[in-house]
């Protein structure tokens, strides 16, 4: 979207439309002949250089934003309009070029080649002799059959061709396994089946897409424990997160998510009903990958194993996994890492520590309550460092006190909220025992002293400087972001509008094309149920506007739509449309008025025509100031 926002802020609505109408500027608007159907005496088109949008009043009854303005006029689709006026304003699209078309068209085979391995090592689980000690020892760690069915389990059997021998009478190629990351290649020429004698893991992607393995060994002196599929096309640890496709859906409803260390610590916890939990692939947490969650739940709970080391930061899980690779945007998630994403994201990031030398697939298959109680205990960064370093046995020692206060200030003077800060620096002194001007005082060391050596993070672009009509852009942004989060929502606004006597939602509650587009799509996904609705949305949105679904969560834009005092979020939501529509109406009025003032002569049946338009917006506004009254009360009822 950013570059749709970007076209319209450079080029202006009432150059282009005269391009082609003749408009007389009155007022401050411009009015003209329709160029959509043949004129009859009165101009009745208008244009808005405030919205940046046009209206005809006459026959057609259309109107909307620059885009759909020469969609009409030239005949072309969203993404026509898109090419050309980019061109235009000079901005850059990203796009599909016909090579990365190919490349998506690779990634497919690679994925279908990966299904059927899926495919392949279930049977050799299920169905042969070796399988059965793989099998056993999933029954041995408390999985039932019907787990290792829904995460589709499987057992890769100890010899170095089967697959290979497999996949080559079903024609696949041994560049295409290589591709794929199933087989090695041989020094002396050819390639050599990868997993052996392990138990094997399928790991997808947030949508469910087959991406690569995981391989646990069997013999307990084999090496690596875990084997996983090399970095391929479509394998990329830094940007997967282990069973988030099966996560999802509980994620956002529960509104929370459980980051785990290990694949089978997404399993047991499955298992038990904790269907939330997702984990990295034996590397750090990347940003990356938080964003990906973000787009589900911004609760986030890292559910750490205690470090054996000693008593030294916990989050040190995270960050010596990090050192093993190294890449470059990696971002290093030491306690302070976290707690700038958790800023920069607006994420609430927790820590639970798990008891000593045990796995949350244990804790969660053992004792469910244990582990809800673990979730339920998690506690934000600062605490959490704040009283595992405090919990050294030497901490009555002056000298300890001072390692541990070097260790946790620097972290406390980085949160912004002085309240929230300032509760922290006393929780400081009270656990340390002592006086908290102790504290304060230290914090006036200036902070490039402090911070040497430590890179801040790259700050995220703010969004797009609103330009004319960008008051309405944002709002319009904000109601569909609400949508693509969860098109569902639909549902929920439009049963809402009907018990206040309002039409359902239609793309014409949004003058901005892009937006209209989007609606329409969503209304699609809910008209058919062959996928998800957002993979369906993902699935035909055009590239230009994919980051609409992308980029920003509706809290970036509208930070406090969750919080309005009283009420609860979906009743926020209907209140915001409510809000989009009783604006909407507004602008009608005020243009009609505008019009009445621009028509010299009038017939009387003209005038009757115009009355009657204005006496239904003033009955639409009526009932829109009820619904809104009705659905502030109604979140006080709530309480
Ligand atoms: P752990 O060693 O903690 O294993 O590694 P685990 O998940 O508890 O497995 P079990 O319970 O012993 O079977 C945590 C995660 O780190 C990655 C894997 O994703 C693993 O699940 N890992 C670990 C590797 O990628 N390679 C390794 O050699 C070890
Ligand atoms: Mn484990």
């Amino acid at each position: 979207m950013a570059a749709v926002d970007d076209i319209k802020s450079r080029l202006d609505i009432v150059d282009i439309v005269s391009e082609t109408v003749n408009l007389r500027r009155s007022g401050k608007n411009y009015t003209g002949f329709c160029p959509f159907h043949t004129n009859t005496k009165t101009p009745a088109f208008v244009v808005f250089p405030d919205t940046q949008t046009w209206r005809c009043f006459g026959q057609c009854g259309e109107g909307g934003d620059l885009f759909n303005f020469v969609m009409k006029r030239e005949g072309w689709d969203f993404s026509e309009a898109l090419r050309s006026l980019a061109d235009r304003a000079g901005v850059t699209l990203e796009e599909f070029t016909p090579e990365e078309q190919e490349k998506a068209e690779e990634n497919e085979h690679l994925r279908e080649i990966l299904s059927m391995a899926v495919t392949f090592f279930q049977h050799q689980l299920r169905n042969t002799q070796a399988g059965k000690e793989a099998l056993d020892y999933l029954y041995q760690r408390k999985l039932t059959d019907e787990t290792i069915d829904i995460f589709t389990l499987g057992y890769a059997p100890d010899s170095w061709d089967t697959l290979t021998n497999y996949m080559g009478s079903r024609d696949i190629t041994e560049e295409e396994l290589l591709n794929a990351g199933l087989v090695s290649k041989r020094d002396s020429g050819g390639v050599y089946d990868r997993f052996r004698h392990r138990l094997v893991i399928p790991i997808r992607d947030h949508r469910g897409r087959m991406a690569g393995f995981g391989g646990r060994v069997l013999r307990p002196d084999d090496v690596p424990k875990y084997l996983n599929t090399p970095n391929t096309a479509v394998f990329d640890k830094g940007r997967l997160l282990y069973g988030l496709d099966m996560a999802r859906r509980e994620i956002r409803s529960k509104d929370q998510v459980v980051i785990v260390e290990g694949y089978l610590d997404v399993i047991g916890p499955y298992q038990a009903g904790f269907k939330n939990c997702v984990s990295p692939m034996g590397t750090a947490l990347t940003e990356e990958q938080f964003r990906l969650i973000k787009r589900y739940s911004r609760k986030i709970i890292l559910a750490l194993d205690p470090d054996a080391a000693g008593q030294k930061a916990t989050l040190r899980g995270l960050q010596t996994a990090r050192q093993t690779l190294d890449r470059e945007g990696e971002v290093l998630f030491d306690a302070r890492g976290l707690m700038q994403v958790e800023g920069r994201l607006r994420a609430d990031i927790r820590v639970t520590t798990l008891p000593g030398g045990l796995d949350p697939d244990e804790v969660a298959l053992e004792d469910a309550d244990h582990w809800a109680r673990l979730i339920k205990d998690a506690k934000p960064v600062v605490i959490h460092v704040m009283e595992t370093l405090a919990a050294r046995d030497d901490i009555d020692d002056p000298k300890a006190k001072e390692e541990v206060a070097n260790q946790v200030l620097p972290l406390i003077e980085d949160i912004r909220g002085s309240v929230e800060r300032e509760a922290y620096r006393q929780r400081l002194a009270r656990v340390l025992k002592v006086d908290e001007r102790a504290l304060v005082r230290r914090s006036s060391i200036p902070t490039s002293r402090r911070q040497r050596g430590y890179k801040p993070p790259v700050a995220l672009p703010d969004l797009p400087a609103t330009s004319a009509g960008g008051a309405t852009r944002r709002l319009e942004e904000t109601c569909i972001k609400a949508l693509t989060d969860d098109p569902t929502r639909i549902h929920f606004v439009n049963r809402a509008f009907r018990g206040y006597e309002l039409a359902c939602l239609h793309p014409f509650d949004f003058t901005q094309t892009d937006f209209r587009e989007i609606f329409k799509l969503l209304t699609a996904s809910l008209e058919q149920d062959q996928e998800d609705p957002l993979d369906f949305v993902r699935k035909h949105i055009p590239e230009p506007l994919m980051d609409v679904i992308d980029k920003n969560t509706l809290e970036d834009i509208y930070p406090d739509w969750r919080f309005q005092p009283n009420a609860p979020s979906l009743e926020s939501l209907v209140n915001m449309f409510i809000r989009l529509r009783r604006i909407r109406i507004d602008e009608g009025l005020d243009q009609l008025v505008f019009l009445q003032s621009q028509e010299q002569t009038e017939s009387e049946d003209k005038t009757l025509e115009f009355k009657k338009i204005v006496l239904e917006h003033i009955e639409v506004r009526a009932k829109l100031d009820q619904a809104l009254r009705q659905s502030f009360s109604y979140g006080k009822h709530q309480n």
